[in-house]
């Protein structure tokens, strides 16, 4: 049994769907977890993002079953908001040892060539940069904990293979590959250890909206691309969140510097 009583972990985008999955995941295995979302929405984002509710539910879900967490408002495009999040486990919870750069957004132009500047720039701003900026904010108080810890990033099927007209998405999501790489290298010599799942489609409110569903049904080659071979229509919010928690125990202890894709098969064809 995975075993994470003492330990502290900061969840991204734990509001709702995969994060929240994640943080009840954590927190089930005896992590305290402070739980931190933008609960607000986006500029040019078209569904709705997570909201204050669904924040403290949560928080609350936890503590009803007996596990330890508090909620942060934190933005991963705001260094203040990471520095507050991180700050808060530390004077929360004494310490911090796992982070999991969950948050995340969609949007669906007609090609990728056709995207706006402001879908990209967004895109890449809330997945690429905000992860790097929350490793630049959490990295230091893991350190000063001095007995390691792990890092996970949330990737997607997208980084591995072609989707059509998300590849500012998918650009995102690759370009978390190499950070990843690169981390794992700088932080291997301090038993800090950065890995990443890439989820194929999962059931949240980022694949069920009139938006991402008119992309499925209309999208040249998306419902070939997407179709799982194992006999789901999707993944659970919890399968992810299994493989979360895995990567961030000790059964995983040497495990760093890679990326896991958890998909029911959709890449293999
Ligand atoms: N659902 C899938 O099929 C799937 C597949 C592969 C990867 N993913 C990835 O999983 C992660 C979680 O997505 P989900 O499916 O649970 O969707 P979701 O929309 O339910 O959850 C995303 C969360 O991130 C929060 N968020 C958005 N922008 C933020 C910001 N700037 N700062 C802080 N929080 C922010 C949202 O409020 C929301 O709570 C994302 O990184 C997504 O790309 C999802």
């Amino acid at each position: 049994m995975i075993d994470l009583t003492g330990q502290v972990a900061l969840v991204t985008g734990a509001a709702r769907g995969i994060g929240r999955a994640v943080a009840e995941t954590l927190a089930e295995a005896g992590a305290a977890v402070v739980v931190s979302d933008v609960a607000r929405q986006v500029d040019g984002v078209t569904y709705g993002l997570a909201t204050d509710d669904d924040l403290t539910a949560t928080v609350a879900a936890i503590e009803a079953a007996g596990g330890r967490a508090v909620a942060v408002h934190a933005d991963v495009r705001r260094d203040a908001d990471l520095d507050r999040a991180v700050r808060t486990a530390v004077d929360e919870f004494g310490r911090l040892d796992h982070v999991v750069a969950n948050a995340g957004i969609a949007s669906w132009p007609e090609s990728t060539w056709q995207a706006t500047s402001e879908q990209w720039e967004t895109m890449i701003d809330v997945v690429l940069t905000g992860t790097w900026r929350t490793v630049r904010a959490a990295v230091p108080a893991i350190l000063a904990g001095g007995r390691g810890g792990s890092i996970v990033f949330m990737g997607s099927t997208a980084a591995v293979k072609p989707l059509p007209t998300i590849g500012h998405y998918a650009a995102a999501k690759s370009g978390l590959v190499g950070l990843l790489k690169s981390l794992a290298l700088e932080l291997a010599g301090d038993s800090v250890r950065v890995n990443m799942v890439h989820p194929g489609g999962t059931g949240t409110e980022m694949t069920q909206n009139p938006a991402a569903e008119h992309w499925q049904a209309t999208a040249k080659g998306v419902d070939g691309a997407l179709a799982l071979p194992m006999p789901i229509h999707r993944m659970e919010t919890v399968d992810v969140a299994h493989a979360v928690r895995w990567l961030c125990s000790d059964e995983a202890r040497y495990l760093t510097g890679t990326e896991m894709v958890l998909d029911a098969g959709a890449t293999l064809r």
